[in-house]
C-alpha cells in the first residue's frame, strides 16, 4: 500500500505540471502496462486485440511508473544492448509511465530517421523541453514544414564564404585562449586543465564570434551574454524533458534569460539594419536576409529565437567532441604524431616541419586534414554525444509486423549502432583509420526535391542523425573541432593523469546524467608546452 501512495503522489505531481493530453498519456501507459494493473489489461486486450498481439516485446520490470528508467539512466548503452540480446532489435520499456520502443539496427535507425510526420514527430517529444528554452515561433514550436525552412536559412547563411571567414576568427580565438591558460607555464612544466570546462569556453567563443556575431562575442568578454548562457542551459536538463515549468528559481531564471536574450539580440538587429551592415558573415546577417517561401520574412523574435537555438544546439555537443578527442589522443601519441606529420605535409610540402613554424590554416587546407577529419568521426563513433533520438508517435505505426501504438516514444540508439561488433570490429578500440575513404555519416541535406540525407539512413554510423531532422551544424562542428585539435596539439603535448590510488592512467567514463553525453568528473589532463627543438 506504501507503494500505491507513492505511485499516486508522484503521479498527481507529474500529471499537475503536464498538460492535459499528456497527463492522459501516462495515464494510459500506467493503465496499460503496470503490473497492478495486470487485471485490466484483459478488457483492453479485447478491446483492442490485433494491437496488442502485434506490440512490440516489452522490458521485464518491477516498479509500477518508475519500470527501467534507473537502469536505462544510469548507463543507457549497457541497458539497451542488453535488451537487443534478450528482445532483439524492436522492444519496449516504461520509463517515467511512458512506454519507448527502440528500433535498433540499420532498418530500425532508417525507420526512425524518416518515420513520416503524421505518425511520429519531433515536436511531441522536444516540445516540452525546448521551446522554454529558444522561445515561440521556432524549432519544436512551428509547424515541421516551417522548421524546415529556418533550417534551410541557417544551412544558406553557413556559405563556403562564411567557413572561410571564420578559419581566422576561430585561430585568433583558441590562441588567445589557450595563451591565457597557459600564461605562466615555463618550458618543461605540467599543468592540469580541467579538459571539459577548458574545451567549453573555446567552444563558446569560437562559436558565438562566426555564428552569434562580434556583439554578442564581446558580451560574453564582459560576462553579461555568459549569466544569460549559463541561465538558458540549465533549463536543458532531463527533468526539463518532462516537466515545462516548476516554481523553482532554475524556472525562473531561465524564462528571464530567454528575454533578456532575446532583447539583446533584437538590439543588435536594429543597430545593425540603421548601419546597413551587409559585410558581416555570422548567421545573424544571413537569418536577417532571409524570407520564407510565402514572401514573409521572419520576425526579430523568431531571429532571436532562432539564435538561441543553435547557440545551445551547438554547445554542449562540440565541446564533448574536441574533450573525448583529447582523451583519446592522450594514450595515442603515435597519432598525434601522424597528425602533425599531415599538418606539415598539408601546410608547407614537407613531412617534418617543427610545429612551431607550422603557418595558420585556412579552410581549404582544413578540409584537406584527412586523419583529422577520421580522428573526429572515430571519436564521435565511441563517445556519441546523443546517444539516444527521440520521436512521439501520434498515430498507431506499424514496423516490421509490429504495432507501435500512439503515445509511445519511438527512440533510436545511434551509441548502440556504432559499437556493432560486426560493422566495427573491436568496437571499443581507438582506429581513426576504420573511417578512411568512408563518408558514411557525411550525408548532403537538402529542403526540396531528394533528400540525399535520407539515404544514409540505414546506416550504422549516424552522429549526426538523418532524415528531415539531421544536424545542420556537422560541418561547422567540424571546422571548430579540428582548428580547435590541431592547435592544441602544435602548441602542447598531453597525456592522462595518474590515478593515486590505483597507480594505473585515469581515463573518464561517461556521464550519462545530462542529456549530451560527458566526460564524467574527474576529466583532468596533464600539459605541458611542446618544446621548439
Ligand atoms: C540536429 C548531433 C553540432 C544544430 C542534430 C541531430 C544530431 C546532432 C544527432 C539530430 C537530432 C534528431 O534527429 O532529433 C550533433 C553533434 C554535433 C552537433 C554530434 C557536434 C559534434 C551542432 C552545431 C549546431 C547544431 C554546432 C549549430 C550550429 C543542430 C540543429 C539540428 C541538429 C539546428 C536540427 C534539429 C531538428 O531538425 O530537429 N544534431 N550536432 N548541431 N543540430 Fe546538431
Amino acid at each position: 500500500s506504501a507503494l500505491a501512495v507513492l505511485v499516486v503522489v508522484v503521479f498527481w505531481s507529474v500529471s499537475s505540471s503536464l498538460n492535459a493530453t499528456s497527463a492522459g498519456k501516462v495515464w494510459t501507459n500506467i493503465i496499460a502496462y503496470s503490473p497492478i494493473f495486470d487485471q485490466f489489461r484483459s478488457a483492453r486486450v479485447t478491446l483492442k486485440n490485433y494491437i496488442i498481439q502485434n506490440l512490440p516485446p516489452t522490458v521485464k520490470h518491477i516498479l509500477p511508473f518508475f519500470g527501467n528508467t534507473i537502469e536505462y539512466g544510469i548507463d543507457p548503452v549497457k541497458f539497451l544492448q542488453k535488451c537487443q540480446k534478450e528482445y532483439g532489435d524492436t522492444f519496449t520499456f516504461l520509463m517515467l509511465g511512458r512506454m519507448m520502443t527502440f528500433t535498433l539496427g540499420p532498418d530500425g535507425n532508417h525507420f526512425l530517421f524518416n518515420v513520416k510526420l503524421k505518425d511520429a514527430t519531433a515536436e511531441g517529444a522536444y516540445e516540452t523541453l525546448t521551446v522554454p528554452v529558444f522561445g515561440k515561433e521556432v524549432v519544436y514550436d512551428v509547424p515541421n514544414s516551417l522548421f524546415m525552412e529556418q533550417k534551410k536559412f541557417v544551412k544558406d547563411a553557413l556559405s563556403t564564404a562564411a567557413f572561410k571567414s571564420y578559419l581566422p576568427i576561430i585561430t585568433y580565438e583558441v590562441k588567445d585562449y589557450l595563451g591565457s591558460v597557459f600564461e605562466n607555464l615555463q618550458a618543461g612544466q605540467e599543468t592540469e586543465i580541467e579538459t571539459f570546462q577548458t574545451m567549453s569556453e573555446l567552444t563558446i567563443r569560437t562559436a558565438a564570434h562566426c555564428l552569434m556575431g562580434k556583439e554578442i562575442r564581446d558580451g560574453l568578454r564582459v560576462g553579461s551574454v555568459t549569466k544569460l548562457y549559463h541561465d538558458l542551459d540549465a533549463g536543458f536538463r532531463p527533468i526539463n524533458v518532462f516537466f515545462k515549468w516548476l516554481p523553482l528559481p532554475a524556472y525562473f531564471a531561465r524564462d528571464k534569460a530567454n528575454l533578456e536574450m532575446t532583447n539583446l539580440f533584437k538590439t543588435i538587429m536594429k543597430k545593425r539594419k540603421a548601419e546597413n551592415d551587409t559585410e558581416t558573415l555570422d548567421v545573424l546577417n544571413g537569418l536577417m536576409r532571409a524570407e520564407y517561401k510565402d514572401g514573409s520574412k521572419p520576425s526579430d523574435d523568431a531571429i532571436a529565437h532562432l539564435m538561441i537555438a543553435l547557440l545551445l544546439g551547438g554547445q554542449h555537443t562540440s565541446s564533448t567532441t574536441s574533450s573525448w578527442i583529447l582523451f583519446e589522443l592522450a594514450r595515442r601519441p603515435d597519432v598525434v604524431a601522424d597528425l602533425l606529420k599531415e599538418q606539415s605535409m598539408v601546410l608547407t610540402g614537407k613531412p617534418d616541419t617543427p610545429p612551431h613554424l607550422l603557418p595558420d590554416l585556412d579552410y581549404e587546407s582544413l578540409r584537406k586534414l584527412t586523419l583529422m577529419d577520421c580522428v573526429m568521426k572515430e571519436s564521435l563513433r565511441i563517445h556519441t554525444p546523443i546517444h539516444t533520438i527521440m520521436r512521439f508517435v501520434e498515430n498507431d505505426v506499424e514496423y516490421k509486423g509490429l504495432i507501435i501504438p500512439k503515445g509511445h516514444f519511438v527512440c533510436a540508439a545511434p551509441q548502440v549502432s556504432h559499437l556493432t561488433e560486426s560493422k566495427f570490429p573491436e568496437p571499443y578500440k581507438f582506429d581513426p583509420l576504420r573511417h578512411l575513404g568512408s563518408d558514411e555519416g557525411s550525408g548532403e541535406w537538402t529542403i526540396n526535391g531528394v533528400d540525399i540525407a535520407q539515404k544514409s539512413a540505414r546506416s550504422l554510423f549516424l552522429p549526426f542523425g538523418a532524415g528531415r531532422h539531421r544536424c545542420i551544424g556537422e560541418q561547422f562542428a567540424f571546422v571548430q573541432n579540428k582548428t580547435i585539435v590541431s592547435l592544441f596539439i602544435r602548441e602542447y603535448v598531453h597525456k592522462l593523469p595518474v590515478d593515486k590510488k590505483t597507480g594505473q592512467t585515469w581515463f573518464p567514463e561517461p556521464d550519462y546524467t545530462s542529456l549530451i553525453t560527458i566526460p564524467k568528473v574527474p576529466r583532468n589532463l596533464l600539459v605541458k608546452k611542446r618544446a621548439e627543438a
